[in-house]
């Protein structure tokens, strides 16, 4: 029987003693930002590594040791560290026009990209994925002028949308009733129950956070179907997982959402977010004079239009990550997690991977999870020995077991990170 929990202590010892710049920075760093940091994501023990440099899929830290970046920022950093394309046309627009309290020509060219790709109507724009979820329910709240929001189990849509390990006391206030993720009967009694009050469900179409557990897509289309039924909006989360195939996984799955969200890559790196629709529902946005609107829902933001991002994602969803790239990068990544897989399989350790195409998670488990309580439900202190395991090896993954495949991975790249979790598994095997 091997003694995870007792290996911990000697890996966080270890992890300080061949990291001791970004010991000493995150020392300095809890002075003035509480936890070191103002990411929560970022926290694991003993602190969180200081990063320095990176190019292509490959990060550098300040104590001088390169990893192969296999968590992508959790997805916002699928073009990799160096993508020229994003960061020239970037630049020459900061040349011309930093910050303008206006329109500009980038924001309009980004709507019509998102709206071509997404097969959405209208589209606006936000500084994140918490916001555009934020907006979302307040369109559906609006248009429904109900209140109820049904959100799942193990999902999570933002700092304040937090339903990982049921819903956080942070949250918005919003009248919120949590569902259990894929399973539909106990769903849809929950909808109908709110027959008449419901809003809006919320769903991620692969638990994220939760990880990265995909919908069954009866279960999905189950859920769309009954809260349309009672009249509800239907909003698909797709800040991380619209990168799946040519228009993001709800489509994959068979389904179609009323409003979706979208944020991470699609900002090449800068803050973005987004949530689009249909005319009749987005259109409650429009100020045009002279439509005879009576009641207009406001959405200002000085950061909405910004240059750089707006930019940024002309190019990332005009050039760089286009459908076609995006059908052919969603294929890679189901390859490569087939091989991890293999690589597991092979393992007397209970360990398995879940997720979809470029997208996907460890867990120290020995079974699939099919929802957020199995995926937490796993062993902790073998996670973590993997984790370091990992890490000492070159490979940065996320602290929860994430890893998400970029553009700019080589093969050679993927093979050293299977290399190093066969390693990894095989000397926790031996201990
Ligand atoms: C599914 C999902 N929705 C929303 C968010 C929130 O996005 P942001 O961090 O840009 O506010 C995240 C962030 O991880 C996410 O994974």
């Amino acid at each position: 029987m091997n003694d995870f929990a007792g290996q911990v202590s000697k890996a966080h010892q270890n992890f300080s003693d061949r990291n001791p710049q970004s010991r000493a920075y995150f020392d300095d760093a809890r002075t003035v930002l509480p936890g070191g940091h103002t990411r929560t994501v970022l926290s694991h023990p003993p602190f969180p590594l200081l990063f320095v440099g990176g190019e292509g899929a490959t990060l550098t830290d300040a104590d001088g040791h390169h990893y192969i970046d296999l968590l992508g920022d959790y997805t916002a950093g699928l073009l990799g560290h160096s993508e020229r394309r994003v960061i020239d046309a970037v630049t020459t627009a900061l040349g011309r026009n930093v910050s303008v309290g206006g329109i500009h020509p980038a924001e309009a060219r980004l709507g019509h990209l998102m709206c071509e790709r997404f097969g959405i109507e209208r589209v606006r724009f936000t500084n994140s994925g918490t916001e555009a979820n934020l907006m979302a329910i307040t369109t559906a709240m609006q248009a429904t002028q109900r209140s109820t929001i049904i959100a799942f189990l193990g999902g999570y849509h933002g700092g304040v949308l937090y339903f990982v390990s049921g819903p956080a006391a942070s949250n918005a206030p919003y009248d919120f009733v949590v569902a259990p993720y894929n399973d539909l009967a106990g769903t849809t009694a929950l909808i109908y129950q709110h027959a008449t009050d419901l809003a809006a469900v919320i769903i991620e179409p692969m638990l994220g956070s939760g990880g990265c557990v995909p919908a069954d897509p009866e279960f999905l289309q189950g859920v769309f179907a009954a809260a349309r039924s009672v009249g509800a909006v239907c909003i698909a989360d797709e800040v991380m997982t619209s990168r799946h195939g040519r228009k993001g996984l709800t489509a994959l799955l068979g389904a179609q959402a009323d409003i979706t969200t979208y944020g991470k890559y699609i900002g090449g790196g800068f803050s973005f977010g987004a949530f689009g629709g249909t005319a009749a529902l987005l259109d409650q946005f429009d100020t045009t004079p002279g439509t005879g609107r009576e009641k207009i829902i406001s959405h200002a933001g000085t950061f909405n239009n910004n240059i750089a991002t707006m930019t940024a994602g002309t190019v990332v969803l005009g050039e760089v990550f286009t459908a076609d790239v995006a059908e052919a990068h969603t294929s890679r990544g189901d390859e490569f997690r087939v091989q991890v897989a293999d690589v597991l399989g092979r393992s007397a350790l209970p360990v398995c991977i879940s997720g979809y195409g470029s997208m996907m998670s460890l867990h120290a488990s020995a079974t699939q999870p099919a929802n957020g309580t199995q995926a937490s439900s796993r062993d902790h202190a073998l996670q973590e020995m993997i984790y370091f395991g990992l890490l000492q090896r070159g490979v940065y993954t996320a602290f929860r077991g994430m890893m998400n495949i970029g553009l700019a991975h080589t093969d050679d790249q993927l093979s050293a990170a299977l290399d190093a979790l066969t390693e990894t598994l095989h000397e926790l095997a031996e201990n």
